[in-house]
């Protein structure tokens, strides 16, 4: 990955649309927070240099903000999603790169930022979506993504399911190695687990959610 500079626009722009994201789900924006922070902190543990932490941050940040398009029946439905809901839930991925396709025509900081988000959701199996994209097939970042979107996912209480244990967690991670997701960065997270729980200085991603925080208190 070539290092390019990160546009000084950048936070503007990704604050701009994640406070839209937080307007309409707070729960998400929250999710998308955490998501990029711990995305950097894996780039790190996997000797990533610091620009493309950054673009696994700005990934992390930006993967789900496509659910802004998605239906608030859809969105916040308290149940399991017919086939139908899912087939338009699933949608998230792509309008999300949509979206960031918009920073990317005029910087390549953020055109580094797409294979992240467009593919989160592929499995190391080739079960995901929307690509069904196989194993090395999948981009680098997106494998990344996928474990520390997961663990947050499972980490975190929702309507219809209770948050897992660290655990139950770990032992999820250990399960799906291989199949959803790619063994060495599920190595890598479990042996820097100890780490991720202490606090480092703000990255750029805690800096614009708590400009956000602020500008909503
Ligand atoms: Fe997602």
């Amino acid at each position: 990955m070539a290092s390019e500079k990160i546009p000084d626009w950048a936070t503007d722009a990704v604050g701009a649309i994640l406070n839209s994201v937080n307007l309409k789900d707070p729960f998400t924006f929250h999710h998308c927070c955490r998501v990029g922070r711990a995305s950097r902190k894996l780039a790190k543990v996997l000797g990533m240099n610091d620009f493309e932490q950054s673009v696994l941050e700005y990934s992390g940040l930006l993967h789900d903000v496509g659910k802004v398009v998605t239906p608030e029946s859809i969105l916040f439905k308290p149940g399991r999603l017919t086939d139908d809901e899912m087939t338009i839930m699933k949608d998230h991925a792509a309008h999300s790169a949509k979206i960031v396709e918009a920073l990317a025509k005029d910087s390549v900081f953020f055109r580094f930022t797409l294979p992240g988000i467009r593919y989160h959701h592929e499995r190391f199996d080739g079960n995901g979506y929307p690509f069904q994209l196989k194993g090395e097939r999948i981009p680098y970042a997106a494998r990344v993504i996928a474990v520390v979107d997961t663990v947050d996912a499972m980490t975190n209480t929702r309507p219809y399911r209770q948050a897992l244990t660290m655990d139950a967690v770990i032992a999820e991670l250990k399960r799906c190695s291989g199949t959803q997701f790619d063994s060495n960065i599920v190595r890598a997270y479990l042996d820097a687990l100890p780490q991720f729980e202490n606090q480092e200085d703000p990255v750029a991603g805690e800096i614009i959610v708590s400009r956000i925080l602020e500008s909503a208190a």
